[in-house]
């Protein structure tokens, strides 16, 4: 298939060539070049077969929201604006219950966190996460927390631009997503401090701004596709003319762990009005650091951010 250009707006379909079909006894189709180039830098398609899995039918999902907890479930009015503080997102007056079944109609967004606390989802997770291992490990090593998210929307819904933390893989179930992505490694789009202000828990969303379109790709997501997100990359999501059903599997590697670290003890520096060194530039100055913070929070002298 086409590998994604950096320095262009770029829109691709799984019409055109696209990520090989998953074998016969394979939930995935991975390109093995394709994700040994692109994995962690640059978002590319693979395939999947889970289109008419029975847990992705209506009633199923149902069932599961009802056996989550409240903390698992988050949803609120779909028909937003692309970039909103998540503290303003407006809700949409109806039961978690309620917004599935009138999903169609209801202008909505509502996602199923965790769903891998189902046994039946949980093992679902591990067949995509073995497939996605085989070919991560060697790029990306010690895979861990593997998590699933469900994510139902109404026809015309805006997810607002936000980051995420973890390597991701968006499978789309039904119906059809606009998936716009932008180069989270440039630090002119994605400042050092806003990165800060994420691991430090302090938000997730941003303020987006026009020029990040020639930094960016456009995607056209359509059922039985999936979409690899690159930790930290931008992203605002326009949802079709038909609810859309997606399945987000991701998981972590202990380098995540490290980078988390590492922007909270710049935020710290920063508080003294200091200009830390931005994560990256100054391995060695990394490692020091980084060891200093965990054995001070193994001592319990210092405690997340
Ligand atoms: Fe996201």
């Amino acid at each position: 298939m086409t590998t994604a250009v950096l320095d262009r707006p770029l829109l691709q379909s799984v019409a055109a060539p696209a990520a090989p079909a998953a074998a016969p006894s394979s939930l995935l189709g991975i390109d093995p070049a394709e994700f040994a180039a692109n994995f962690t830098q640059v978002p590319f398609f693979i395939r999947h077969t889970l289109g008419q899995h029975p847990l992705f039918q209506v009633e199923r999902l149902l069932q599961l929201a009802r056996e989550l907890p409240p903390s698992c479930i988050e949803y609120n009015a779909g028909q937003i604006p692309m970039s909103i503080e998540h503290e303003k997102t407006p809700a949409n007056g109806l039961s978690p219950e309620e917004t599935i079944r009138r999903i169609a109609e209801c202008k909505s967004w509502l996602v199923l966190k965790h769903v891998q606390r189902d046994p039946a989802y949980s093992a679902l997770l591990n067949e995509c996460m073995a497939e996605i291992a085989a070919h991560s490990e060697a790029i990306a090593p010690g895979m861990c927390s593997p998590q699933a998210f469900i994510f139902l929307t109404s026809p015309g819904s805006i997810t607002p631009i936000h980051i995420d933390p973890e390597h991701n893989f968006l499978l789309q179930i039904r119906g059809s997503k606009i998936v716009h992505l932008y180069d989270g490694r440039d630090r002119k789009l994605l400042p050092e401090t806003q990165l800060e202000h994420f691991y430090c828990d302090r938000g997730r969303n941003m303020v987006y701004h026009d020029w990040f379109e020639e930094k960016g790709w456009t995607f056209d997501l359509q059922p039985g596709a999936g979409l690899h997100f690159p930790v930290t990359y931008p992203h605002w999501v326009q949802n079709g003319e038909e609810v859309s059903i997606s399945f987000s599997i991701t998981f972590r590697t202990p380098d995540l762990d490290r980078r988390r670290a590492m922007y909270q003890i710049n935020d710290r520096i920063r508080r003294f009005k200091l200009s830390p060194k931005p994560v990256g530039q100054r391995p060695t100055r990394d490692a020091l650091l980084f060891n200093g913070y965990r054995a001070l929070r193994r001592l319990g002298l210092v405690k997340e951010s």
